[in-house]
């Protein structure tokens, strides 16, 4: 049995003050609750070590960051190591997430250097693939998904695998209000946990969590996370209010 997880992408917002309150609020709207899901939050870089301390009475959120770079340390102004995070004991990463790809130059080579650095050394990646409208309307959004797979797990060994989560996140359904059906999310993550076992074997397939990502909010989150092949949820703008993502958090558990 896959355990439910979703986690907050709050992307490049918050201040200090605003993810004080937003914790504050948090810790007090799940007090009596028992959320028998995992959860977390992604913040900026610059504040994981905050958030981490300011949710140091909560042992159950997992908080992620947003992006690792693979290599160790060097000449990369303006990136994190995983190193870096690992240092700081961060256990999550989210990698390959399609803005990354289309503003950052996050290509397929780089997720998989990430993706694989990662599995290495035990930080959990949250890779995420994802079509474009244009691909979905032509036709080819299969396609597009699995060879993004595909190509981020190269070289990636079947004992490596298995603390992988996979987010697939039409780009076309982030950030619009414009979600997919569950129908079509549920059968663009059958396909991707199919092509998992066609790479690693049926055992694999059936433990990797696969979430949704893209407009999910409190109102579809539960029928979304009802599908068989649905695990959880990558949540942007839901995820900025505590309220709401409480919400979310309890529809779904
Ligand atoms: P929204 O939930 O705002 O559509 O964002 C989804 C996302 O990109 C999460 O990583």
């Amino acid at each position: 049995m896959r355990k439910k997880l979703i986690i907050g992408n709050w992307k490049m917002n918050k201040t200090k003050s605003e993810i004080l309150s937003f914790v504050k609020d948090f810790q007090n709207e799940i007090k009596n609750l028992n959320l028998n899901c995992d959860y977390g939050i992604a913040p900026s870089s610059i504040y994981l070590d905050f958030t981490k301390e300011a949710f140091k009475d909560n042992n159950k959120i997992i908080i992620s960051a947003q992006d690792a770079h693979f290599e160790e340390k060097g000449a990369f102004t303006g990136s994190n190591s995983w190193s870096q995070i690992k240092d700081i004991g961060i256990k999550y990463s989210i990698i390959g997430h399609s803005e990354r790809r289309e503003m950052f130059g996050d290509n397929n080579t780089v997720v998989n250097k990430k993706t694989s650095k990662l599995l290495e050394e035990k930080i959990v990646p949250i890779l995420c693939v994802g079509e474009s409208l244009e691909d979905r309307e032509s036709g080819k959004a299969n396609d597009f998904v699995t060879k993004q797979l595909e190509m981020a797990l190269i070289g990636i060994k079947e004992n490596e695998i298995k603390d992988l989560v996979i987010a697939y996140e039409p780009i076309w359904a982030i950030g619009t209000g414009k979600s997919a059906t569950s129908q079509d999310a549920e059968d663009m993550c059958a396909e991707i946990r199919n092509k998992i076992k066609c790479l690693y074997g049926e055992e694999i397939a059936n433990k990797i969590i696969i979430l949704y990502g893209g407009s999910v909010n409190e109102k579809n989150g539960k029928e979304y996370l009802s599908q068989n092949n649905i695990d959880g949820a990558l949540v942007g703008g839901a995820s900025l209010d505590a309220k709401l993502f409480v919400r979310l958090l309890k529809v779904v558990a």
